[in-house]
């Protein structure tokens, strides 16, 4: 998880990455783009997942420890009959193609599995989203569903394919 210490270089993946990113995401106000933005992100991430709410981690390069590669986030915990969460994740334009998100989720999933006990991952992407949808199948992520409108994009409504992932080693309470 994010530290203070690391907003600096959080800081700088999202705006070295703004115009990649930018087809993917919702908006983001002026304010996304600032150090108090993320000083302030930082502790709600932490205030979140002490809550059980979500867990957001950070990729580092292999060889520049110091330099965010990738942001993988795991929200809207769900507990209860549910035991869920949403999947999503970004990869600097300057590493995709490397393997570093393979590697990435799929350590990330397993910590959630295994530490966390969830026992579904859902993960939505858009049908031209090709790398996406190559990066799930790879990781063993199952289609769902088609949910049409589903996520505002840059101010367009955009269509979702859904997929899941299941944990086979869920422990019951
Ligand atoms: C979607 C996204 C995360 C996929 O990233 P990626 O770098 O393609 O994913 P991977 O880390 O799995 O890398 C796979 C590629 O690296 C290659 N690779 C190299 N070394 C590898 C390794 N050790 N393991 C796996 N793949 C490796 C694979 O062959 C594959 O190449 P290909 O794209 O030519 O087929 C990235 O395109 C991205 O951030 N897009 C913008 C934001 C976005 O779409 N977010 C998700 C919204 S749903």
């Amino acid at each position: 998880m994010a530290g203070q210490d690391d907003v600096p270089a959080i800081l700088r993946y999202y705006l070295e990455n703004r115009e990649h990113l930018a087809p993917y995401e919702p908006a983001h106000p002026d304010f996304f783009y600032t150090e108090g933005f993320w000083r302030d992100r930082a502790e709600r991430d932490l205030e979140d997942f002490k809550n059980d709410q979500s867990l957001r981690l950070l990729v580092f390069a292999r060889d520049s420890p110091g330099e965010v590669v990738a942001t993988i986030g795991f929200t809207g915990f769900v507990r209860g009959a549910g035991h869920l969460c949403n999947l999503g994740y970004s990869v600097a334009r300057t590493h995709e193609g490397k393997g570093y998100m393979s590697e990435g989720v799929r350590a990330a999933v397993e910590h959630v599995f295994a530490e966390l006990n969830m026992h579904r991952v859902i993960a939505g992407y858009m049908p031209h989203n090709r790398r996406s949808g190559n990066l799930l199948r790879r990781l063993g992520f199952t289609v769902e569903g088609y949910s049409r409108d589903f996520l505002l994009i840059q101010g367009r409504w955009e269509d979702h394919i859904q997929t899941a992932l299941l944990n086979p080693r869920w422990i019951p309470a």
